[in-house]
């Protein structure tokens, strides 16, 4: 059988190298894909972008289905261009997608089907914002509605800063469309976790919980990024709190959807902020996987991937199991020099490890320039280490970690943090 991925980061990477481990797989193609995905033999790097084209590959070389990784072909309509034509793909429509790429979508869809979360108003005039700052004050949270690239969010600490944010979305237009319209929200004080799930429009199918690191520096300090490093299981999600978010959250999502019309299908990643006394609520809803949640919940899966797909893609997620690794997988995300606002490339990257039982380092921000492996993008690497403790899981990616090399790498020295307070 023939898969194809959509997208080209660590993620991708993660998806790709697990299906490739099925008996039953013949070829993975990756399109884009990126210096890892070209260098691993059971994957093969497609350069096309385009979802007509995409789907034109898929037909003429039989790909039996398709998976999607980034939002941008979601929300761009790659899964309703590819049904049209009769092709199996996994991922949301463009209009089940607007729960990531559209925050008023997603606030006005939670509050109607009483999904917890924060309070919040949208505007776009941009004196009305600066007047709902001047009356409630901060700390305060300003989204910008659409896809921002990560760039989206200010969490403001003053009101200036808050301000500042309405400014440079509805006044400058510095995201675009992005931000021409605002959601200001309340801000929430917790611990932050990614709850992600399958969901073929009606059965759910949880995969592992994680965590991921979105600050740049040690000690949460520093810019938001994509993501420093991920481990899974996630200690704060117990199985009480699974259940209850499972009941209060993703449940009535999976439902809402359906009863306006919009079944969802996809990964479905609730973004959870809990606060002191365990209450979980909603920060966000992404329509795909983490990055890099994906790349220790991919090397903790037991379950041939191939079959799991087809059972998403067939309505039938609601007949099997999955099986998890009970080792701590955890990942740290090696990034370029100048991450995350203007990442330098062309770094000649050297060291990577063999993969082995308890060490993989998946690729982002990678590519081949005449056999050699370069930098090409923000977040470069993901290096995963798996142990029968977090801490085991922690020496180990550290000490894979240590034997890369490429100029002006950035890294954090403390994944895995909170894991480590709960369990040790
Ligand atoms: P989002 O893309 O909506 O998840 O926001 C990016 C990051 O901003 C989140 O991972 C949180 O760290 C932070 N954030 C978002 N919304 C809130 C909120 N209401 N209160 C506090 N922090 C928030
Ligand atoms: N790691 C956060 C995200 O994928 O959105």
């Amino acid at each position: 059988m023939k898969i194809l991925v959509v997208g080209a980061g660590g993620r991708e990477h993660a998806l790709a190298w697990k299906l490739a481990q099925s008996d039953r797989i013949q070829m993975v193609y990756v399109a884009p894909g990126n210096g890892g995905t070209a260098l691993d033999v059971r994957l093969k790097n497609i350069d096309i972008t385009d979802p007509q084209q995409l789907a034109g590959f898929v037909r003429q070389e039989h790909i039996a289905l398709t998976v999607v990784g980034p939002e941008t072909p979601l929300a761009a309509g790659i899964v309703n261009i590819f049904r049209e034509q009769g092709l199996k793909i996994f991922g949301p429509t463009r209009e089940a997608a607007q729960l990531e790429s559209s925050k008023d979508f997603a606030k006005a869809f939670m509050q109607r089907h009483g999904i917890p979360t924060a309070r919040y108003q949208t505007f776009s005039d941009s004196a009305a914002a600066h007047g709902f700052i001047d009356e409630h004050g901060a700390p305060i949270v300003i989204k910008a509605d659409g896809l921002a690239a990560g760039k989206g969010v200010v969490v403001a600490m003053n009101a200036d800063e808050a301000h500042a944010a309405i400014d440079m979305m509805l006044s400058d237009n510095r995201l675009g469309d992005a931000g021409a319209r605002v959601v200001i929200e309340e801000f929430l004080e917790g611990e932050e976790a990614s709850f992600i799930v399958m969901v073929d429009g009606k059965n759910i199918l949880p995969l592992a919980t994680s965590q991921d690191h979105k600050r740049l520096l040690d000690h949460d300090a520093g810019p938001n990024t994509g993501g420093m490093g991920a481990y899974s299981p996630a200690p704060i999600i117990t199985p009480e709190l699974h259940a209850r978010v499972m009941r209060e959250i993703i449940v009535p999502t999976v439902q809402g959807m359906a009863k306006d019309g919009i079944p969802f299908t996809g990964f479905l990643y609730a973004g959870l902020m809990i606060d002191a006394n365990g209450n979980p609520r909603t920060l966000e809803f992404n329509c795909r996987m983490g990055d890099p949640e994906t790349q220790p919940i991919m090397a903790r899966l037991k379950t041939d991937l191939v079959g799991v797909m087809e059972h998403a893609v067939n309505g039938t997620l609601d007949t099997i199991k999955l099986e998890w690794d009970r080792r701590t997988a955890l990942g740290v995300v090696m990034a370029a020099a100048g991450y995350p606002d203007a990442p330098r490339k062309g770094d000649l990257i050297s060291g990577i490890p063999d993969e082995a039982a308890d060490c993989v380092t998946f690729h982002a921000g990678t590519s081949l320039d005449n056999g050699a492996l370069k930098t090409s993008g923000g977040r470069v690497l993901c290096v995963v280490g798996l142990g029968d403790s977090v801490k085991m899981a922690q020496k180990q990616a550290y000490d894979c970690v240590d034997q890369i090399h490429f100029d002006g790498a950035q890294l954090r020295r403390d994944i895995g943090w909170r894991a480590l307070k709960r369990h040790g």
